[in-house]
């Protein structure tokens, strides 16, 4: 049997709690598609009791898209529970995310409730929510920051009412790997019932570790769905990005030994959508999706590429569905690439003019950050004008 991590992307829901991005129902849909193209197994498309708008966008979602079960996001409160089945039930495999704050800091201020009161709301919206679907997910929201035992109980309570999926955010980017993977592996020790459920894990990018956390609690911890956003979008510095754990997941897949539904080859469209859709311009170094994440400026490395792709590579751009340019001519650049896009170009650059071709165009390298095609052409017209009219 094949042992499969199942990716669930938040980029409608989390992606749009980023401060400054606020999705059209028409935009939500757009991505939805996109999303589902990439085959993700699963959608959450947003927070149907935050507003009117949202709520239509998830039911629309629902009615339109195919493929991956389409969940919205539920607070541990009936009228939360009421408004996402409402969203979610015309999807082909709907799915009511439930979640509970578990963290003392959280339950003395935001939830001004006890240990006990906690328990019982989460029992009682797991129950509400099984009532009218069987897919529910449970999330106690800064389980990291939580004492475990507490999330080790609120979480056997969630799954003795039938939810089936548990989740463990990292809710503001605290965990370490080390710390996280040790927290998921605790969870599977000391909860009961936890063969009933799947284990999920929703890490935040404060501290710039909600990848490396999300792929430990998978390959150590054992979690087998882990939720993300497209370009890792999301509340303050983001979540994980999907991205960059399925390249991880695949492109190592000696390490982690698991499988993944995704069409990689989707994954930069969808990362082009996203950016669009927002705003938020993706940083040309970016892995996996950035302008520059297959891009060689080196001339060592240019000329290691040309002959042989996997000496600077380890993935390949046609897998996430990008061009494959790799060569940028600027300073650093060699004479293997100059020559290369000179043939490219239809220059026909013979050996003997390659030198001082090669000259010319460093000798403009030094103002420029790119030497863009039009240089390579303008510079091998002037030499050989030069060179026509000191031969005649
Ligand atoms: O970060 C978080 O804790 C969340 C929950 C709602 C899962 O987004
Ligand atoms: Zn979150």
């Amino acid at each position: 049997m094949t042992d499969k991590v199942y990716i669930f992307d938040t980029t409608l829901r989390d992606g749009e709690q980023s401060a400054g991005v606020g999705f059209t129902i028409e935009d939500k849909l757009e991505v939805a598609r996109a999303l589902g193209r990439m085959n993700v197994d699963i959608i959450e498309a947003g927070f149907p009791i935050s507003s009117p708008g949202d709520l239509a966008a998830v039911s629309l979602i629902a009615r339109e898209v195919k493929g991956p079960v389409i969940a919205g996001l539920a607070r541990a409160a009936n009228p939360d529970i009421d408004a996402c089945w409402e969203a979610v039930r015309n999807a082909e495999t709907p799915r009511i995310h439930v979640f509970i704050s578990s963290s003392e800091i959280h339950m003395a201020h935001q939830l001004r409730k006890n240990r006990e009161d906690v328990i019982e709301m989460a029992r009682a919206s797991v129950a509400r929510a099984k009532k009218y679907v069987s897919d529910v997910e449970f999330s106690p929201m800064d389980a990291t920051r939580s004492d475990p035992e507490f999330v080790y109980q609120i979480v056997q309570a969630a799954i003795e009412e039938g939810a089936t999926t548990v989740n463990i955010p990292d809710t503001v980017g605290y965990a370490i790997p080390r710390d996280f993977e040790e927290f998921i592996r605790n969870i599977r020790k000391n909860v009961p019932d936890i063969d009933k459920a799947r284990i999920s894990v929703h890490c935040h990018n404060d501290l710039g570790m909600a990848v490396a956390n999300s792929l430990a609690g998978v390959k150590i911890g054992g979690a087998r769905q882990v939720e993300c956003t497209i370009n890792g979008l999301g509340e303050r510095a983001g979540n994980t990005s999907l991205e960059e754990v399925v390249m991880a997941v695949r492109t190592r897949r000696d390490h982690f030994g698991l499988e993944l539904g995704i069409d990689t080859s989707q994954i930069v469209a969808a990362s082009r959508l996203v950016s669009q859709t927002t705003g938020f311009v993706v940083q040309p170094n970016k892995a996996v999706v950035g302008a520059n994440a297959f891009a060689h400026a080196s001339g060592i490395h240019q000329d290691g590429v040309l002959k042989a792709r996997d000496t600077y590579e380890i993935m390949r751009a046609e897998d996430v569905g990008a061009p494959w340019n790799p060569l940028v001519l600027g300073k650093h650049s060699g004479r293997h690439a100059v020559l290369k896009r000179c043939n490219d170009l239809g220059l026909n650059v013979e050996t003997t003019e390659l030198v001082d071709v090669y000259r010319a165009l460093m000798a403009i390298a030094d103002d420029r950050k790119v030497i863009e095609d039009a240089d390579v052409v303008a510079v091998v017209t002037a030499l050989r004008a030069q060179a026509a009219t000191g031969a005649a």
